[in-house]
């Protein structure tokens, strides 16, 4: 799979994502030998740079978090493909000059008339650029060639936000070239949740709520919100993960098998799951919310959230969410899937972990059972890449005791091929015109019609005075209430 003659025109440049994720990917993409030898790379943006400024941008980005090797003849050659575009995103003469780099380019580096704008730029922004894309000709590929966008979260901030955005993008760009990342898709160890149940006979008939008693779906960080006050307050941890990466990985776990791989298929499935989400009545009783207070982060002390930069001191953002969702299906209804994600937690760790029922009859004594939990099938997603399937074994030795063992996949230990970075696999796609893994707006609906009503339920809380997030301690598992939503239904959170 080496993508055919292309370019991309990144907006946004000065931005963290390009710098730390973009810019190394198509590095790291043109090391491997998977972009054609005359990619384009356009950087548009408001200031005052030169082309070699722009590459020096590149060249910083690069060094400092590419994966892969730095090899000066790759650097060159890629680099001879670099343009900057200085403008703002109302300015018209800056998008002719684009017009004209493109052409350019396309003469020179013979990229074909097909670009992908990756809109790595706050969402207020999106119609305004595909507005000028479509005003200057941009937008439209010439006979037999292709243009694409490409757009990053957050889709909205509620439903009928993300319609509107929807409708903005629909009204410039045809639905199959808009590739909206979510790179939570992109990573190894998520697609292989697809390759777990579907190309094997012994899950699948035990992913159930026969089997299944609950699932539990972590997405835990170690670090808090950094610089990222401006984008985070306000935002918050549900509308950050929960719509999007969670809901996505739970879409995956749940859903049926796709007639094939293709997008269209895909999508089906996971729509299916999404619209069959029913949240439990109790709203107060099955979500919890939290704020980092200070506490510990890698053996050092920290502050809490209001006491970040740019953070106000009546902010009522979580950074710590959790919630109940029912999937009602005949597979996995009376199964509950308990979501969390959280900033300043004891661990950086994502995983998804199905919780199998007890044995209904034991033979052994209670004593010999008593330290055995429920088994559990843990696919972990970050770090430590794997699975673990977690079943009782008796303990050597005269006696009949029976403890928890863990049978272990690591990804090291069984591939000696390296696992691409999210945002390699991803721009790669785009750049082939690859869509299964790349969210359908109907999927993005869908998540915030599960979501809006969590958001005012807390919205009416705050406004009330009647509760907001609960501090919990930096470098803990999360506030009490977390712990406490899920002890109603007699069950524990997982400390992975
Ligand atoms: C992003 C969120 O989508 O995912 C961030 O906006 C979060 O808040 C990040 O830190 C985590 O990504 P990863 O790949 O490091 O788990």
């Amino acid at each position: 799979r080496i993508a055919g003659p292309c370019g991309m025109v990144l907006f946004g440049v000065t931005g963290d994502l390009s710098r730390k994720k973009i810019m190394p990917a198509i590095y790291d993409l043109a090391n491997r030998g998977l972009l054609p030898p005359g990619f384009s790379l356009v950087g548009f943006a408001r200031r005052d740079w030169a082309d070699q400024d722009f590459a020096q941008i590149v060249h910083d980005s690069v060094k400092a978090h590419a994966r892969t090797e730095f090899r000066e003849e790759v650097w060159k050659q890629l680099a001879e493909g670099f343009r900057f575009v200085p403008g703002d995103f109302d300015d018209d003469h800056a998008f002719d000059q684009l017009r004209r780099t493109i052409e350019e380019l396309d003469e020179e580096r013979g990229t074909g008339g097909n670009h992908a704008f990756y809109l790595a730029i706050p969402p207020g922004f999106f119609g305004n650029v595909v507005h000028q894309l479509q005003e200057h000709g941009l937008s439209t590929p010439r006979e037999g060639s292709w243009r694409r966008v490409v757009v990053e979260k957050p889709f909205g901030h509620d439903l009928e936000s993300a319609r509107e955005l929807n409708t903005t993008l629909g009204e410039v760009f045809p639905p199959g070239s808009v590739f909206r990342i979510d790179h939570y898709l992109g990573k190894e160890t998520v697609q292989n949740i697809l390759a777990l149940r579907f190309a094997n006979e012994m899950f699948e008939p035990i992913w159930n709520n026969t089997y299944v008693d609950h699932v539990q779906i972590t997405m835990a960080e170690d670090v808090g919100i950094g610089g990222r006050a401006g984008y985070y307050d306000g935002i918050g941890a549900a509308r950050d993960v929960i719509q999007n990466h969670l809901l996505q990985l739970m879409c995956l776990v749940a859903m049926e098998e796709p007639v094939s791989f293709d997008a269209e298929n895909v999508r089906i499935e996971k729509e299916k799951v999404l619209a069959s989400v029913q949240l439990p009545a109790r709203l107060d009783k099955t979500t919890a919310r939290g704020q980092y207070a200070a506490g510990w982060a890698g053996g050092e002390k920290v502050g809490g959230f209001l006491d970040e930069d740019g953070i106000k001191k009546s902010s009522t953002t979580e950074t710590y969410a959790a919630v109940t969702l029912n999937v009602a299906t005949r597979r996995w209804a009376g199964v509950p899937f308990y979501l969390r994600t959280g900033k300043r937690l004891g661990r950086r760790v994502t995983e998804v972990a199905l919780v199998f029922k007890r044995a209904p009859h034991q033979p052994f004594a209670a004593s010999s059972v008593e330290e055995l939990t429920q088994n559990a099938l843990v696919i972990r997603v970050q770090p430590d890449e794997g699975v673990t399937l977690r079943f009782g074994s008796k303990v050597p030795g005269t006696q009949m005791e029976i403890r928890d063992v863990n049978m272990d996949f690591v990804y090291g230990g069984s591939f000696t091929e390296e696992s691409p970075e999210a945002y390699e696999r991803l721009i790669l796609d785009v750049l082939l015109g690859d869509p299964p893994l790349f969210p359908r707006h109907e999927e993005v609906e869908l998540s915030w019609k599960i979501l809006d009503p969590i958001l005012a339920h807390w919205a009416k809380q705050d406004a009330k005075g009647k509760s907001k997030p609960d501090p919990y301690p930096s470098g803990g598992w999360g506030p009490a209430s977390a712990d406490e939503m899920l002890a109603r239904d007699g069950r524990t959170w997982r400390r992975p």
